[in-house]
């Protein structure tokens, strides 16, 4: 009877998912449900099979991660040169020296065989803030702050999720249970998060006039995000392009060699 119910509640909850899926209007949550709510899908440069990303927006959102969440969050599988890649922020080399020795690196064992910490390298990756996991966790209420290097691939709704997860911070539902230290958000699961709102309106300084609203750091984190988890993205939309157009031009020329062809058979 348990193992029938536990069916059926899972089944209904894969319907949901499906339902959310389909991007059913936020409402249809009832009241105080733990649901989370569907992210509104948002314009990025970079979608669509030509999109490319906005250099002054990954710049942007690369200032918000380093003031704002590289205090919680690591991304190690990004490296700093990885910054001046092309195709990604393209800051110059000079720029990434300067950023990478921003970052305190634990290096070692030295010739006494004891760790020690120097300024980052281009060649370091973004180092964890938290010696191991649970100091982390012993830091942020026994949540682990998941590493970001590929997090908007890893959600559901990925840019849209994050942009939406950052803004989406609200005074809980009448009768919602929190549990003490957490944070409500109507988009995580579960509707109550361990991370407190990270951003505030004017918490990071825009040098090239854009609002410092944090709409607008939460869609510059999303985009930078997004080009940390797919680096490539330009170059793979620039290749379909090439693809597309050589399947063109071979098209043409087949078909002037059948038509060739064909009229010699004609007469
Ligand atoms: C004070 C520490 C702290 C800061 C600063 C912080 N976070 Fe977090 N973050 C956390 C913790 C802890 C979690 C795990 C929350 C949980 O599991 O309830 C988390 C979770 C997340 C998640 C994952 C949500 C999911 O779906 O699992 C994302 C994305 C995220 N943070 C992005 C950011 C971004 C972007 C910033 C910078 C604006 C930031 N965080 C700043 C502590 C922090």
């Amino acid at each position: 009877m348990t193992r029938h119910f536990a069916t059926l509640s899972r089944r209904l909850a894969i319907a949901s998912l499906i339902a959310a899926g389909a991007g059913l209007p936020p409402a249809a949550a009832p009241a105080g449900a733990a649901e989370e709510t569907v992210p509104r899908p948002m314009e990025w440069s970079f979608s669509g099979p030509f999109g490319t990303f906005d250099r002054g927006q990954i710049q942007r959102g690369y200032k918000v991660y380093r003031e704002v969440c590289s205090a919680c969050h690591s991304m190690r599988l990004l490296s700093f040169r990885d910054l001046s890649r092309a195709g990604g922020p393209e800051f110059s080399e000079a720029q990434v020296k300067a950023l990478a020795a921003e970052f305190e690196v634990e290096d070692g064992p030295d010739e006494e065989g004891e760790m020690f910490t120097r300024p980052g390298l281009p060649s370091d990756r973004f180092p964890s803030p938290f010696p191991n996991e649970q100091a982390a966790r012993a830091a942020n209420n026994g949540a682990l702050p998941p590493d970001l290097s590929v997090i908007a691939k890893a959600r559901p709704h990925g840019p849209d999720y994050i942009h939406a997860l950052l803004t989406g911070y609200e005074e809980p539902l009448a009768g919602f249970e929190m549990r003490s230290g957490m944070s409500y958000n109507a988009y995580f699961p579960g509707r109550q998060i361990a991370m407190a709102p990270p951003l505030g309106e004017g918490v990071v300084e825009y040098t090239d006039g854009s609002p410092e609203t944090v709409d607008q750091y939460a869609g510059d984190l999303a985009a930078f995000l997004m080009w940390a988890a797919e680096p490539t993205l330009e170059a793979r939309h620039k290749m379909g392009f090439n693809v597309m157009i050589y399947l063109i031009i071979l098209t043409g020329l087949l078909y002037a060699t059948k038509r060739r062809l064909f009229a010699a058979v004609a007469h």
